[in-house]
């Protein structure tokens, strides 16, 4: 590839702009060198296009699903195949490629990894080879009984360049290839013998223009075109040439040329598939001009509630046409609800435990899902589990909703991707419509889950007869509020900044919070730890005494999240006297407060102002200045807030 640097975002306008955004034009296939902002994930292509466009591009929107190196396979148009794969983020690669083109090709794979097995290093970065380097392979997920299989290949002579279990499903791959001589019965002969989680897809130079693919507990959806057809980890691979997916079920084999997309059971038996159209375009996965996604997506938080509610407040009742599966004599018969999930989703849980206790009166215990599934905990038909997961990926929360279904408890899933694993795993699911969040730390998919939950909560007080008309209306109008006090407390973003930057070269902060500001302090820790690296705790405020108060020394900055006033008599003066008695301690006091709370000026060296809330929405409001806070913190400090160090954006491996 020579001269012009085009950058994908050119390409991908050359690509939409085309009519119909159907066959290629002539220019697009002309695209040169690659300007990669980011990438990640698995994809695959056969068409018309230079697969590498596709490749190079797809990946580019799915990295936050991890990014420590990088590869490609293409089938050329001679029918050769041409690999390149570099440790490091895609631009490595895309570097690479400049210096050492590979040849057009309408077939293709790729993949940037987050690594498991194996540093991330260029040998163990995909693809693999197998089959004397005629198969090429690329793997998400972890194979747990690759070491037996690899002795087994290795007693039959065959070698390895990698520590990696993907390249010993490649060796395999090969070995199958070379006894059946095509791609889907070799898929065939070797997927039923791996266990764990696993998304494979892989091309051989003896079959251009096919691309085999398989899943077992990872995701893999299909991208329809016209002439051509693609594969993703998520849709992001593929929305800039078409919405038009198919999500692959379980253990299943799929296999795509130019025209033809055909899906099978591990067995080989045909499968119907239903195919939907993606609710969100190429360019909602760009960043659009910010400087950040994570920028881009905290700004998005009014839209991302606003969102989630669209269609489901009707005439003043909650409207949820995805749970008309749980008929309203089986939620009345629900006497406990177990909710599962990990980090930030689990915090939007805790969250939601004060209001749906409050309104619909029915128990709420939130489980972290790696600590649920092993506790063998006590389950039956009157157990309601919702998971909570932006990606619908998160291995240890898809682990949990499988254990709670085995024990016979029902299962909701909320979560923000069409077609992910978890809630084909679930018995219903209530998608957030916050669009697609690609930075690592999740933000506007928090406040989307939490209004998710909220609506969950009313529908479900409405159908107990916990709430009348009147307090559900109430509540209802409090909710629809939510989007615009977001934005007015974006409009104080700067100050935050500013408070932020001042505080570049602290080493530790605390979170207090209580009632439903404990978790809104958790979460507020959380953010800080992941994005700026710095240590960072949260704690219910009635905690204090019972120890944490040992670590307020002079100059400790401690957020306090203030409840509001007009709550609840106790928890206002309670939380004052805490910043009383922190603030005796030398600590400086940064008070998240609503507009007019005079109470806290005396003592907060800071106060960082929300609008009026009633109390149960008020987290929805208080989380967006440590969000900001703890962006800007980053960014001072000249870190990557989109890929934070060590993290990916969806932990598919347990
Ligand atoms: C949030 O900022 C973190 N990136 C992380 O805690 C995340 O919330 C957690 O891994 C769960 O992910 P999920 O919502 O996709 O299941």
């Amino acid at each position: 590839m020579r001269g012009r640097m085009l950058r994908l975002k050119h390409l991908s306008s050359l690509v939409s702009g085309l009519p119909g955004a159907g066959r290629p034009s002539a220019a697009a296939s002309q695209s040169t060198a690659y300007t990669i902002e980011r990438m990640c994930g698995i994809v695959g292509y056969v068409g018309e296009r230079n697969s590498l466009d596709v490749l190079m591009g797809g990946l580019r929107r799915l990295e936050y699903r991890g990014y420590d190196s990088a590869g490609v396979a293409v089938i050329d148009d001679e029918g050769e195949i041409e690999t390149a794969k570099r440790a490091g983020k895609l631009q490595v690669l895309a570097d690479e490629l400049e210096r050492h083109p590979i040849h057009r090709g309408g077939t293709g794979i790729g993949h940037t990894r987050w690594a498991t097995h194996g540093g991330p290093t260029d040998r163990n970065a995909h693809p693999h080879l197998g089959d004397d380097g005629r198969l090429a392979l690329i793997h998400n997920g972890i194979i747990e009984n690759f070491s037996e299989l690899k002795d087994e290949l290795l007693a039959e002579g065959f070698a390895f360049e990698s520590e990696t279990d993907t390249e010993v499903a490649a060796v395999l791959l090969g070995r199958e290839y070379r006894r059946t001589g095509d791609l889907r019965s070799a898929f065939q002969a070797i997927v039923s013998r791996f266990e764990g989680a696993f998304t494979l897809l892989a091309v051989h130079r003896n079959e251009p223009g096919l691309v085999v693919g398989a899943r077992r507990n990872s995701p893999l959806v299909i991208g329809l075109g016209e002439g051509e057809n693609f594969l993703g980890s998520d849709v992001a691979a593929f929305v800039e040439f078409t919405k038009r997916a198919v999500a692959i079920g379980q253990d299943q084999i799929v296999a795509i040329t130019a025209d033809e997309v055909t899906v099978t059971d591990f067995d080989g038996e045909p499968v119907e598939v239903e195919p939907f159209e993606v609710a969100w375009d190429a360019s909602a996965a760009e960043k659009g001009g910010w400087s950040s996604f994570m920028r881009k997506e905290v700004s998005e938080q009014p839209e991302a509630v606003a969102n989630t509610l669209l269609g489901r407040v009707v005439d003043g009742q909650v409207h949820i046409p995805e749970l008309e599966s749980f008929g309203d004599d089986e939620l009345r018969a629900i006497h406990r609800i177990t909710v599962i999930a990990c980090g930030t989703a689990a915090y939007a849980g805790m969250v939601a435990k004060y209001a749906i206790e409050q309104w619909a009166r029915v128990p709420v215990e939130v489980e972290l899902s790696h600590e649920f599934r092993y506790r063998e905990p006590v389950l039956d038909e009157g157990t309601l589990v919702i998971s909570i997961s932006q990606s619908g990926e998160t291995m240890d929360t898809l682990m949990a909703v499988k254990y709670a279904r085995e024990m016979g408890a029902r299962t909701i899933s909320i979560c923000n991707t069409q077609g992910a694993t978890i809630p084909r795993e679930s018995d219903a699911v209530v998608y957030t419509h916050a669009g697609p969040e690609v930075a690592v730390a999740s933000t506007k998919a928090f406040v989307a889950q939490i209004a998710a939950l909220y609506l969950f909560g009313l529908h479900l007080a409405r159908v107990r007869g916990t709430l009348s008309e009147t307090e559900l209306g109430k509540q209802l109008a409090e909710l629809q509020s939510v989007p615009e006090k977001i934005r007015t407390v974006l409009g104080e973003a700067e100050h935050v900044g500013e408070l932020a930057h001042w505080m570049a070269d602290t080493r530790s902060v605390l979170f207090l919070g209580r009632h439903v500001g404990y978790p809104i302090a958790l979460e507020g820790a959380l953010k800080l730890k992941e994005l700026a690296y710095i240590h960072a705790e949260g704690f219910a405020a009635g905690e204090l005494k019972h120890g944490p108060i040992a670590l307020i020394e002079p100059g400790q900055p401690v957020f306090v999240i203030v409840p509001s006033p007009r709550g609840s008599a106790t928890l206002h003066p309670k939380v004052v006297s805490n910043i009383q008695e922190i603030r005796a301690r030398g600590a400086r006091v940064i008070a998240i407060a609503e507009e007019g709370d005079a109470a806290v000026l005396p003592f907060a060296d800071e106060v960082l102002r929300i609008p009026l809330a009633a109390p149960l929405f008020e987290p929805l409001l208080a989380v967006v200045p440590l969000q900001i806070f703890a962006m800007e913190l980053a960014q001072a400090k000249g870190l990557d807030v989109d890929q934070p160090r060590n993290l990916a954006k969806s932990v598919t491996v347990e």
